[in-house]
């Protein structure tokens, strides 16, 4: 389903890959194995996005916060090292952080090419058309849909910067990784540039704070997974009967999301046929978001072809901005 709609001579959206008919198949896979689970990217409808740039705010969530120091003291420089190039963005969402990117450019008074690709339409569109209304010299092109399907869409430049900010790859697991690099690697050329935004090891009450917010933020996002499957498919969940969970696992280095069930239940499905039996303090797994190791991710990205270019982090080592090139394979 290619729809593109032209909303403004500089704006130009599209949706290559519909991606509701996946996540129908998604729901039954995940609620139907044994170990329940669901993936991450299915948070993202509008209201899920909007408690996302929520979870950003938090005293709790320093991602966002420290990345955003980082490339606002490192535009520049990253700038003077990429040269002109079209941005691509995995996951813009609101492109808030992109946005320190593109005020560098604009005072070097350089023309600029955008293309955000997100999953979630509504979140695109509205943040596309803020960019539009703020950077004259910007043109965008949007891809609302998956990282995979976009990739496999972007539309030729002659020099890319592919972002991939606020430690997205932390969602993927080593086989999940080693396909998006993969396909990252089909859709590039020689000499583009790839900028890393990775979460690093810490201790881990400063990791499990930031997923278990005092005001109940993520405990809300995690469940609007499960609001939105109601609305989406007719089901039958009841909210107040999950608990949201969020723990560190230091063997796989990772935060861990889950959903648990208070009690032995059943919940339908109506639109996918499906009845679901839970028993108590049975979870379905949701997320997981990787802590990274720096040189293990720069040694997992060079047989794809990519050479580590440049590295900066904050003064207490929590979060690194990982630029590398694109050599080809
Ligand atoms: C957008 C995947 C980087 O893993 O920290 C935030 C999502 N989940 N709080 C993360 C998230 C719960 C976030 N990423």
């Amino acid at each position: 389903m290619d729809t593109p709609h032209a909303v403004d001579n500089r704006l130009h959206i599209s949706c290559p890959v519909a991606v509701l008919p996946r996540f129908r198949e998604d729901v039954i896979a995940g609620l139907s194995a044994a170990r329940k689970s669901l993936p991450p990217r299915y948070f993202y409808d509008q209201y899920g996005s909007e408690l996302f740039e929520q979870i950003c705010q938090q005293p709790e969530y320093y991602p966002t916060r420290t990345e955003a120091v980082l490339l606002r003291q490192r535009a520049a420089e990253l700038l003077d090292l990429v040269g002109a190039c079209s941005l691509v963005e995995l996951g813009s969402g609101s492109s808030v952080k992109t946005r320190l990117l593109l005020d560098e450019y604009q005072r070097r008074d350089s023309p600029m090419h955008y293309v955000p690709i997100d999953i979630s339409a509504s979140m695109l569109e509205e943040s596309a058309r803020g960019l539009i209304a703020d950077y004259p010299r910007l043109s965008v092109h949007g891809l609302a849909t998956d990282y995979l399907s976009g990739l496999a869409a972007l539309p030729p430049a002659r020099q890319r910067l592919v972002l991939f900010l606020g430690s997205n790859l932390g969602n993927f697991n080593d086989g999940e990784q080693a396909e998006l690099f993969g396909r990252l690697a089909t859709a590039l050329q020689p000499q583009d540039y790839f900028l890393l935004g990775l979460d690093l090891r810490k201790s881990i009450p400063i990791l499990e704070a930031a997923y278990n917010d005092v005001a109940g933020v993520t405990a809300a996002f995690n469940l609007n997974m499960l609001r939105r499957i109601n609305r989406e498919f007719g089901a039958n969940f009841n909210l107040s009967q999950f608990r949201h969970l969020a723990f560190y696992n230091r063997d796989q280095h990772q935060i861990e999301m889950h959903l648990q069930s208070q009690l032995a239940q059943e919940v339908e499905i109506a639109e996918l046929g499906l009845r679901v039996f839970f028993a108590p303090q049975e979870t379905i797994h949701t997320e997981i978001s990787r802590k990274f190791d720096a040189r293990q991710v720069a040694a997992q990205l060079r047989p794809f072809g990519f050479e580590p270019c440049a590295r900066w982090t904050d003064e207490r080592a929590w979060f690194l901005l990982h630029l590398f090139r694109f050599v080809g394979r």
